[in-house]
């Protein structure tokens, strides 16, 4: 537990104004790592437990900082009753849970997702790999 002093929090120690205090620092701080942790080099779902192609290149900060996307729920979204919800989204799960989640999901489904996902936009705004090998690279380990 760390503890922080009058002077930072600007409450005094003993004050039960400190719980929320803390809580706001618990926050503040599970979500700069939320946005490290997202800073991974591959997309390796653990739903293909036996992948048929080399795993797909994908530096999550730096692609996403290039390509200007701004908005988590871009890509971790969440819907309710068929329509995406603006204000959810669900960093920290990954897409099998949830697209892979029905009995009548298969890994086909799953692949046709990612797929739909990263190529469709790389379609639409005709900028990054639209090729298996450009995606799917072999000595990018
Ligand atoms: C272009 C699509 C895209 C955008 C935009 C995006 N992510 Fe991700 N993110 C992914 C993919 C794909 C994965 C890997 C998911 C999987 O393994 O199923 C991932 C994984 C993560 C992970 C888990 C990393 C790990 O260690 O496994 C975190 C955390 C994360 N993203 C946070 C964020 C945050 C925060 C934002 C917004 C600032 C964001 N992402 C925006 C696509 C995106
Ligand atoms: C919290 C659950 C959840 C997570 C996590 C999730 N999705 Fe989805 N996704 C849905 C739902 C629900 C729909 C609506 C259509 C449907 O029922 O399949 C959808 C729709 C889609 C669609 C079709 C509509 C569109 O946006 O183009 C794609 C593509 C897609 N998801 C890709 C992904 C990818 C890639 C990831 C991981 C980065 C992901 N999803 C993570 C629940 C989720
Ligand atoms: C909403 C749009 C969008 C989505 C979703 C998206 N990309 Fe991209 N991607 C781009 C754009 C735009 C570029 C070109 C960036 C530049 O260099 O200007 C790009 C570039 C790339 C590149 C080239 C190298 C780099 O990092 O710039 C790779 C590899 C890539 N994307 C992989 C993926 C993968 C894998 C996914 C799915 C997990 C994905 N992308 C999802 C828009 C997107
Ligand atoms: C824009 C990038 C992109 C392109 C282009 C692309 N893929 Fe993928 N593909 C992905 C991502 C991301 C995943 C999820 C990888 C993971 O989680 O391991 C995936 C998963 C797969 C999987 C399931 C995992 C495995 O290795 O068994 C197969 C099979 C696959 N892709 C085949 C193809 C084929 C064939 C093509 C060309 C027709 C292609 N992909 C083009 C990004 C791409």
């Amino acid at each position: 537990m760390v503890v922080y002093s009058e002077k930072e929090t600007g409450v005094e120690t003993k004050h039960l104004l400190m719980l929320p205090a803390i809580g706001l620092v618990i926050l503040a701080l599970s979500v700069i790592a939320a946005y490290s942790q997202g800073d991974i080099p591959f997309v390796k779902d653990s739903a293909f437990e036996n992948p048929r192609r080399p795993p797909v290149a994908f530096y999550h900060d730096e692609h996403n900082e290039k390509a200007g996307l701004l908005e988590c729920n871009g890509c971790h979204h969440v819907y309710e009753n068929g329509k995406k919800l603006e204000s959810s989204a669900s960093v920290g799960m990954e897409c099998s849970q949830c697209h892979l989640a029905s009995e009548n999901n298969s890994a086909i489904d799953l692949i046709r997702v990612y797929h739909l996902q990263c190529r469709g936009c790389h379609l639409k705004k005709n900028a990054g790999p639209i090729l298996c090998g450009q995606c799917h690279q072999k000595n990018d380990n």
